[in-house]
């Protein structure tokens, strides 16, 4: 059996056009929005970096410039805060100065199968993460990590599942799955965005894969499906046919940031996370909950 390759290499699709936050993203990328105070992307770079991920490459579109200054090194700033003995702050701003960051652009918003396709370059003959920012694991619990290691262990990939209420699974991908116990399971099939009535299960595909480098031949002239956009999920069903797909599934607390009130749950519960806040935060919304009774 060959040496199995180490998961080092992660994408990020980023080139959307964040409509649901109009107008707040008609000049900013929505993966620039902050929760608390670190933009959403940042929180999805740094589930990879915490699982070992060194190489990133964010998939953008027009008006993401403020994505790839962001990652990159301030002289300005960094002169600024040195000088005023702020090192905490500075180390943390510079915390990805040592990883590989590359950009690719996806000309024509075609899909999040065609973006994760605009990946191939990059990626080549190994292993990867795709990490949708939007979908905000919260830091404390572990998703990647697990699925990392059922990768590793099944050399397969795997897709991030949570059980989501019925009503909700037109707006996912929807597995059908046989559970093989704590928590793994083996996909049979998948649709993208069913119909609750043509659902096979209520277990969502939510943002988070480890995907094999034969995805892309998958990807490869697939046609356009649930809304008019090629879709990853068709792309991976088309693998199930070829090698074995395993889920993974997540238990923990996941926000959907492309989402207002999904984005607001997930600046509250971050913020009530955060030391310098928790305090006055957690009396504000109790006296905000009585004055709304
Ligand atoms: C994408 C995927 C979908 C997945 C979802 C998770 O949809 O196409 O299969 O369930 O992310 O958030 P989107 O939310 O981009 O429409």
């Amino acid at each position: 059996m060959p040496i199995a390759k180490k998961v080092t290499k992660a994408v990020f699709p980023a080139a959307g056009l964040g409509t649901r936050f109009l107008p707040a993203t008609k000049a900013s990328p929505k993966e620039m929005l902050p929760i608390v105070d670190k933009p959403q992307i940042e929180y999805a770079v740094d589930e990879a970096l915490a699982c070992g991920i060194t190489e990133y490459v964010i998939i953008t579109g027009k008006n993401k410039r403020a994505i790839e200054d962001h990652f990159d090194f301030v002289y300005e700033l960094d002169d600024n805060l040195s000088r005023k003995g702020k090192d905490q702050v500075l180390a943390s701003i510079n915390r990805f100065s040592a990883y590989n960051f590359a950009y690719i652009r996806q000309g024509r918003p075609l899909g999040l199968g065609h973006a994760v396709l605009c990946a191939k370059p990059f990626v080549k003959d190994e292993p990867f993460a795709v990490i949708l920012s939007d979908d905000v694991i919260h830091p404390d619990d572990e998703l990647m990590k697990p699925m990392i290691e059922i990768y590793e262990k099944r050399q397969a990939p795997v897709l991030a599942l949570m059980e989501v209420p019925q009503e909700d699974v037109s707006k996912y991908g929807i597995a059908s799955a046989e559970p093989e116990g704590d928590g793994l399971f083996r996909i049979t099939n998948l649709i993208e965005k069913p119909s609750p009535k043509d659902a096979p299960s209520n277990l969502a595909v939510i943002g988070r894969y480890v995907l094999t480098p034969d995805i892309f031949e998958h990807l490869e002239g697939l046609q356009p499906g649930a809304g008019g956009e090629i879709q990853l999920t068709d792309g991976i069903r088309s693998l199930l046919a070829r090698r074995p797909v395993y889920g993974c599934l997540f238990r923990g607390h996941r926000y959907d940031a492309g989402d207002k009130l999904g984005f607001l749950k997930a600046t509250t519960e971050l913020a009530l996370r955060d030391p310098s806040l928790r305090d006055a935060y957690r009396e504000y919304l109790i006296g905000l909950s009585s004055r709304l009774k």
